[in-house]
């Protein structure tokens, strides 16, 4: 009895003494320590602005990383032969709001992927909501290595007509959704852009009659289509647009099903107005069909209000005196270009 009762029953000899509870503390404290020693720590990269800083800065890119389930790959739960792909080279500021709108409206099951130069892919990094989309296998951000080069409009044309672009970087993929900064998709559309996948091609037609919606700036393309005329065909440098140049032949290779400006005129506006398309692809030079009346653009924002992300505008009250609301100065004989 008496040995039992060494430890613990003596009191008044100070704090080495060994009880229960004191075990206890200890040992939680130990444990506490090493789990914090053995969790990631996260350091800041030191932001020091200029030039050369910059590619630095961009292996030091903080980034959500989420490690519980190391051989769960968080892409697997999307579909890899669709894909969003948006190459800008540009840090525009709209990007993050747009690439997220873009997110929420196209269907649950693709990908997104942005191409960017070091700039633009900084700019996108740097939200914490795209950090997350990446952090989730939804969207890559990426800068080709050289000498793949996207600096120009006719880099990115040879860059679309080039299969080793395809292969190399999008090898698993069948459909592939073409967006631009200047073009958005309604989230009050009906249409899903999965109603679509049993085009070739499919955009925003040039004249209400063309036969071929082809217009590139919000299209869905199928790979087989892109690859089978890549395969025997080659586009000659510093000449016609991608689209265009892939709607030539694409119209004529058998098999294709390429969706005409009279059938299939919603998929995407752009010069030929519609009501209730799926997007828009809205360049600065505003197209009269799509724009000028003001009762049709109103209508347009109020069925596509996201359009205000991507559109360059100014309030009503900023209006000119004796302004039209067509473009024209009312009393003005000389007319004016249509500026919205
Ligand atoms: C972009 O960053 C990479 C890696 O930091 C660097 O090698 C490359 O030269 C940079 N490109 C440009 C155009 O600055
Ligand atoms: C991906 O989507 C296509 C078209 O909707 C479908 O046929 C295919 O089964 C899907 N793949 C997977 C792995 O779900
Ligand atoms: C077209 O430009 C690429 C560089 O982007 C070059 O490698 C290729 O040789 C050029 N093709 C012709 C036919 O000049």
């Amino acid at each position: 009895m008496s040995t039992l009762h060494a430890g613990t029953s003596s009191p008044g000899t100070g704090i080495f003494v060994i009880n229960k509870q004191r075990i206890l503390i200890l040992v939680s404290l130990i444990l506490t320590w090493s789990f914090a020693l053995m969790l990631p720590r996260y350091k800041a990269p030191v932001l020091e602005y200029g030039k050369e800083k910059y590619n630095d800065y961009i292996e030091h890119l903080p980034a959500v990383k989420v490690d519980w389930h190391p051989k769960y790959d968080p892409k697997s739960q999307f579909n890899a032969s669709k894909v969003a792909l948006m190459i800008e080279a540009r840090p525009i500021p709209h990007l993050v709001p747009q690439i997220l709108h873009m997110i929420s409206v196209v269907p649950p099951d693709w990908r997104f992927m942005f191409i960017g130069s070091n700039k633009s892919v900084i700019s996108v990094s740097r939200s914490f909501a795209t950090q997350y989309q990446e952090a989730n296998g939804k969207l890559d951000l990426m800068v080709l290595p050289k000498p793949w080069s996207i600096d120009s409009k006719e880099d990115v044309y040879r860059l679309l007509t080039d299969l080793r672009f395809y292969d190399e970087f999008l090898p698993e993929v069948e459909w592939l959704l073409k967006f631009e900064s200047d073009s958005i998709m309604c989230a009050r559309s009906d249409d899903s852009l999965n109603d679509w996948l049993h085009y070739s091609w499919a955009g925003a037609p040039r004249s209400a009659t063309d036969r071929f919606a082809g217009n590139g700036g919000l299209s869905l393309r199928r790979m087989t289509a892109v690859r089978q005329i890549l395969n025997f065909q080659a586009r000659y440098n510093d000449t016609e647009p991608e689209d265009e140049w892939f709607g030539k032949r694409l119209t004529v290779l058998p098999g294709a099903k390429v969706a005409s400006g009279a059938q299939e005129d919603h998929f995407s506006v752009e010069g030929v107005w519609h009501d209730k398309p799926m997007g828009y692809h809205v360049q600065a030079d505003l197209a009269e069909d799509v724009w000028k009346d003001p009762r049709r653009r109103k209508g347009n924002f109020e069925y596509c209000p996201e359009l205000a992300m991507i559109m360059d505008m100014k309030l009503e009250r900023e209006r000119c005196e004796g302004d039209n609301k067509e473009g024209e100065i009312v009393g003005e004989k000389k007319k004016k270009p249509a500026k919205i």
